[in-house]
């Protein structure tokens, strides 16, 4: 599916949208240039999980877990930004591999590329964002 947004706001609500339809054990990767909007659509995300804390990325500390609220379906929500990642050690390290794919967990990953050979033994949802020009962005989602 390809969607045009003209505002921060539309990429939020997109997010909002693509919660709904989201289980446990889903992992959604999303690429794109710094600034695309990545951050923006996992906050839509968030708020559809109803998480009341604010999303920030969590480049500094990696990896931030969420728990959500106990009257949804979904337990946990994993936020994880890889831009300054060295290698794939580190969020192993850190035990991300817990969270990839437990049946309870939706895992939303910027940046995947950096941890490529990782991922890719998962089935996920690419969300690519392209800048098209100013506010405008592409999103492509498979
Ligand atoms: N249509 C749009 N969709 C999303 N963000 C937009 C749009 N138009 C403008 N923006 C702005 O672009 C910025 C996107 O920032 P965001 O932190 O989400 O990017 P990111 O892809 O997560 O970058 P990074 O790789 O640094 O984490 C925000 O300041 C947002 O307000
Ligand atoms: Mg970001």
């Amino acid at each position: 599916m390809i969607s045009i947004t003209n505002t921060a706001k539309q990429t939020f609500n997109l997010g909002k949208k693509t919660a709904a339809s989201l289980c446990g054990g889903d992992i959604l990767t999303l690429s794109g240039e710094l600034g695309a909007g990545k951050t923006v659509f996992i906050k839509g995300l968030a708020v559809c999980f109803g998480i009341k804390q604010t999303v920030r990325s969590p480049s500094f500390n990696l990896m931030k877990i969420y728990n959500l609220p106990k009257t949804k379906k979904i337990k946990h929500f994993v936020h994880l930004d890889c831009y300054r990642l060295k290698s794939a050690q580190e969020v192993i390290d850190i035990g991300l591999l817990e969270h990839l794919g437990a049946p309870n967990t939706v895992c939303a990953v910027e940046w995947p590329e950096k941890i490529a050979p990782l991922i890719k033994k998962f089935k996920t949802q690419k969300i690519k964002i392209s800048i098209l020009k100013n506010n405008q962005r592409k999103i492509v989602m498979k």
